[in-house]
């Protein structure tokens, strides 16, 4: 098996001619958490959306398990990652009804919707929760039925974006937690946007530097984390450079 769930090659995405990603090569490997840094505005959220073929980059080619995309495979392709969206939008039901949502869409059978639903329930900890209100849940209860609605699929490579920006301390730390959780015990491959360093630092493998709209550095984190080789990554880890 190709140790590369995606490669990009010198992929770009531009808004009304301007460009917002400039020809990024990046490489996830598999059973990984990766995280990519840089500052708000710098495209961490589109780059999200073009790794999950939510919209099409400009110029550049994403390769999954080595092999270059072919519309054909967009759709298969699709139901193998899940986004967790910056900004979730739970709708006003249940929050059974929230993560049984997608399995739905996919026409699941109701007995392994109730099985599945209730695993995801179990993974992110809120087994009794299945009844209440989706939209009467905490700021950290709604972020963990966002992350059971993307884990109810199944997913091979799950992206969460900016997954604890909201949160108070604790729930940070219950979300890191879970993270962690998810990647080692599923294996699934994890690709979380952040801002914030020492996040990344807890929690990631590898890491990608956005700056400018280019990666300014990749590689094993604790590399990048104690020896870096970008000056402008050196500063941000140092905290003269805030993100
Ligand atoms: N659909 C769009 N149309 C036009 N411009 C867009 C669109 N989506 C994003 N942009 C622009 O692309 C740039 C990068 O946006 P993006 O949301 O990826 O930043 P980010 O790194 O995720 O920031 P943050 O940390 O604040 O979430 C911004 O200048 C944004 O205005
Ligand atoms: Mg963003």
């Amino acid at each position: 098996m190709n140790p590369y769930a995606i490669r990009t090659h010198d992929l770009s995405k531009e808004y009304n001619g301007e460009a917002i990603l400039k020809k990024i090569n990046l490489q996830l490997e598999r059973g990984r958490i990766h995280a990519i840094i840089g500052p708000s505005g710098v495209g961490k959220s589109v780059l999200l959306r073009l790794l999950n073929l939510l919209e099409e980059p400009t110029s550049g080619e994403i390769h999954f398990d080595g092999r270059a995309l072919k519309e054909n495979d967009r759709l298969e392709l699709q139901r193998r990652m899940t986004l967790v969206f910056q900004k979730p939008v739970l709708f006003n039901t249940s929050v059974y009804e929230n993560v049984a949502y997608g399995l739905k869409v996919r026409k699941e059978n109701r007995r392994s919707i109730l099985e599945k639903v209730r695993k995801a329930l179990e993974v992110v900890d809120l087994k009794n929760y299945e009844h209440k209100r989706a939209r009467n849940l905490s700021g950290g209860e709604k972020q963990r039925v966002a992350i059971a609605q993307a884990m109810v699929l199944e997913p091979e490579i799950l992206f969460l974006d900016e997954p604890t920006s909201d949160l108070d301390p604790r729930n940070v730390a219950i979300i890191e937690e879970l993270i962690k959780y998810i990647n080692e015990e599923f294996k699934i491959t994890v690709v979380i946007a952040t801002h914030n360093m020492f996040q990344a630092k807890r929690l990631a493998h590898e890491a990608t530097f956005l700056f400018g709209g280019r990666i300014i550095e990749s590689g094993k984190a604790q590399e990048i984390f104690t020896k870096p080789k970008d000056r402008r990554v050196l500063r941000f880890i140092e905290g003269k450079m805030i993100f």
